[in-house]
């Protein structure tokens, strides 16, 4: 592992991504044997697959992760949950199921029967604060920039709230969809300002379709143009990529 010395915000680099899959594990682990009721913001996407199989894979996992509470960032709108391409079912498949993480101690943002999106908005904001805080992020970039789904436009001091999906994000997801079901036009999203409210964030981007818009997020002006530049604010933010990753650095 290397560390990019000119970068705005600690920037590790790996060779290959399992590696930075497995110190966060380990980290991850200690952190929550410290503290057993560690609040986890998880994400979708295939980039965070690697840390949740190292996680699921510890052998004391199910043991120290037992009192685990988790928020999701995000959640395709009008989805039922048991959807297979919902965010949900991702994260049963990868990390509840593993962990046996009841339903009750995972988050997600979506309406409840009768539910408008900004009463589940508010509702999740609240339970994010009732539960303390998110203690550490887990955080993925998209190509153009978004974190979560807060899309190129997105306020700095946004928070979750139902947002359109752009054409560009909905095709790079539409092969979680391979049973013909459209994918979703919208999605409630964990905005920019209530991402940088928790503790710690742990950003991972790994190949090279993800270098230009890493090199953009750490060098241009941190602007709406690209969510994750304003990552660049957190006092307690690490980036995690590749050698493919950081290959325009
Ligand atoms: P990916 O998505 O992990 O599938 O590349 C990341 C993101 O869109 O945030």
């Amino acid at each position: 592992m290397r560390q990019v010395s000119n970068s705005p915000l600690p920037t590790f680099v790996v060779t290959d991504p399992i590696e930075a899959a497995r110190e966060l594990a380990l980290r991850l682990r200690d952190l929550v044997a410290e503290q057993p009721n560690f609040v986890l913001g998880c994400a979708t996407g295939h980039t965070p697959i690697s840390t949740y199989q190292q996680l699921a894979g510890l052998a004391s996992s199910r043991a120290i992760f037992g009192g685990l509470r988790t928020f999701n960032l995000d959640e395709y709108h009008g989805l039922a949950s048991d959807h297979p391409g919902s965010f949900e079912s991702f994260m049963r498949r990868h990390l509840f199921a593993p962990l046996d993480l009841s339903p009750e101690r995972t988050l997600f943002p979506r309406c409840c029967e009768g539910e408008s999106p900004v009463q589940a908005a508010e509702r999740f904001e609240t339970k994010i604060q009732e539960s303390g805080g998110i203690d550490l992020q887990l955080l993925g970039i998209g190509r153009n920039g978004h974190i979560a789904f807060n899309e190129p436009g997105s306020a700095r001091d946004s928070r979750t709230r139902l947002v359109e999906l752009t054409a560009s994000t909905r095709a790079a997801n539409a092969p979680d969809f391979p049973d013909g079901t459209p994918v979703p036009t919208g999605a409630m999203t964990m905005g920019i300002g209530t991402i940088l409210d928790a503790r710690r964030l742990h950003v991972l981007a790994f190949g090279v379709h993800k270098a230009e818009i890493v090199r953009r997020a750490l060098r241009e002006p941190a602007s709406r143009e690209i969510p994750a530049s304003f990552l660049r604010e957190h006092e307690q933010v690490e980036l995690w990529l590749d050698d493919a990753a950081a290959s325009s650095l």
